[in-house]
This record gives C-alpha cells, structure tokens and sequence, in this order.
C-alpha cells in the first residue's frame, strides 16, 4: 500500500516539472521582446549644453537633434524655437522638418515650426515647447 503511494508521488511530480517548464520558455521569449522595446522607448527629452549653431538652422525651416529628442526651428529669419521631438500622438521620434512643418513618420501628423500646434493628424495635441537660450551663436535649451 505504502509502495505504491510513493510511486504515484513521483509519477505526478515529473508531470508537473514538464508542464511548468514549457509555460516558463513561453514567458521568457515574450519578455525579452519586451525589455527591448522599453530600452529603445527612452525618450526622455535630456542633456545639457548647446543644442545646435544658430547658423545651422534655415529659416523657414528646422533641425532636428534625434539624440537629445529636440526639434529647433526659425520661422522667420531671427526668431527661434526648440520642441520636444516626441510625437505627442504615440511617442514616436520626428524625423523631419520640411515646407514649414515638422513631420511624425510613424502615422503622419505634421506641427508648425512657428508654435508646435497640429497642423495634420492623428495627433491632437501640439509638440512641447522648450525654452532656451542664444549664447555665443548656440541654442542652448534651459
Ligand atoms: S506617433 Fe506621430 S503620428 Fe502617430
């Protein structure tokens, strides 16, 4: 009586190591996708220092500085701007300004170099605007 009892024991536990592991594998694989995604999604807006020369922005139109996520522009010649170059509608980095408008390639909403405002959707809310300085011929974000 007592033999046989162990001998299920052992039958059930083996059961139970192989359906737990193949769930585990599962898991791992999705989660690995998911860290990725997380670590390139850092879009935080960041540093410090000179953004980009004066000289280097058209009028009319605008540069986009992809590694610190900011868009500067001059509408007109003399007066500048910066935005945060996170697309408000998902979060997608612009990538650029053309014809007076700074362009999302993700879904391709379009904002104004003058004030950031939606001048085609999806996106319904204006880029950030950022303030900054001009020193020494630099645009400085402060
Ligand atoms: S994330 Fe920019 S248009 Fe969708």
């Amino acid at each position: 009586m007592s033999e046989s009892g162990i001998t299920r024991r052992r039958v059930v536990t083996g059961t139970a190591v192989g359906a737990v592991g193949v769930p585990l594998l599962v898991a791992c694989g999705s989660g690995d996708g998911g860290s990725g995604a997380d670590s390139s999604g850092d879009t935080e807006p960041a540093g410090s220092g000179p953004l980009v020369a004066v000289s280097e922005v058209p009028v009319g139109g605008g540069v986009v500085v992809a590694d610190r996520n900011l868009v500067a522009t001059q509408p007109t010649e003399g007066t500048f701007k910066v935005f945060s170059a996170i697309c408000p509608h998902r979060s997608c980095p612009v990538t650029k300004v053309a014809g007076g408008s700074i362009d999302c390639p993700c879904h391709g909403s379009r904002f104004s170099i003058e004030d950031g405002s939606v001048m085609q959707g999806p996106a319904t809310s204006p880029l950030e605007e950022v303030s900054f300085e001009v020193t020494d011929g630099e645009i400085v974000p402060s």
